[in-house]
């Protein structure tokens, strides 16, 4: 059974929220999915699946250090097979030119440069950070385009999910499409 990998750091939660959802919708296509963070797993094994997707969040402009490592470390697997990547920001959220930049960093940074690209917007979940954290990112909300709340009794999630299924919707053709092009190929 086709299976696929879903393998993502997150700091707060929201990108977790969202590798759960990926799992979900390609689950609901008939194949198998997982998500795993990477922080928890030392020995996840990416070419033992059909097609991985791979997810990170920014803060202070980069993604998480562990993220960039696990796609160094699996760079060739990611090539072989059917892949993706999805940045989880604020700067998604009203300004994609920043948020294009960061996923131009890790292509940099890793020399991975995703076949497929999806930016997604992130939260602000005031009420779980601590004051002085509380504190900043109302500033920094304030400060960015894209009308970002700034109410900080609440939390505010930014994740279009309807763009998220259509990411998975599109991997999931690529996957066919690969499939379909391998079969053809002559013995
Ligand atoms: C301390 C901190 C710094 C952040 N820095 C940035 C940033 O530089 N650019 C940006 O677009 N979003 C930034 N964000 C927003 C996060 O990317 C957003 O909250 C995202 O949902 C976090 O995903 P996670 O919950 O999976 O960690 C920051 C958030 C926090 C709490």
């Amino acid at each position: 059974m086709t299976n696929i990998l879903i393998a993502y750091g997150t700091t707060e939660g929201q990108t977790a929220k969202i590798a759960e959802y990926i799992a979900d919708v390609v689950r609901s296509h008939g194949f198998e999915a997982e998500a795993v963070n990477i922080k928890d797993t030392h020995d996840v094994a990416p070419d033992t699946y059909d097609g991985v997707i791979v997810g990170a969040s920014i803060h202070l402009g980069k993604h998480e250090k562990h993220v960039v490592k696990f796609v160094e470390q699996h760079r060739d697997a990611l090539e072989r097979l059917p892949s993706a990547f999805f940045s989880v920001s604020l700067a998604a959220h009203g300004d994609s030119e920043e948020a294009q930049g960061y996923v131009e960093q890790l292509e940099k940074d890793t020399r991975w440069v995703p076949p497929r690209v999806a930016l997604f917007g992130g939260a602000l979940l005031y009420t779980h950070y601590g004051f002085v954290k509380r504190h900043i990112m109302k500033r920094i909300a304030h400060d960015k385009p894209g009308g970002l709340g700034t109410d900080t009794s609440r939390d505010y999630v930014y994740t279009e999910w309807d763009g998220v299924r259509r990411f998975v919707e599109d991997f999931l053709t690529d996957l066919a499409s690969a499939r379909a092009a391998g079969s053809a190929e002559p013995n």
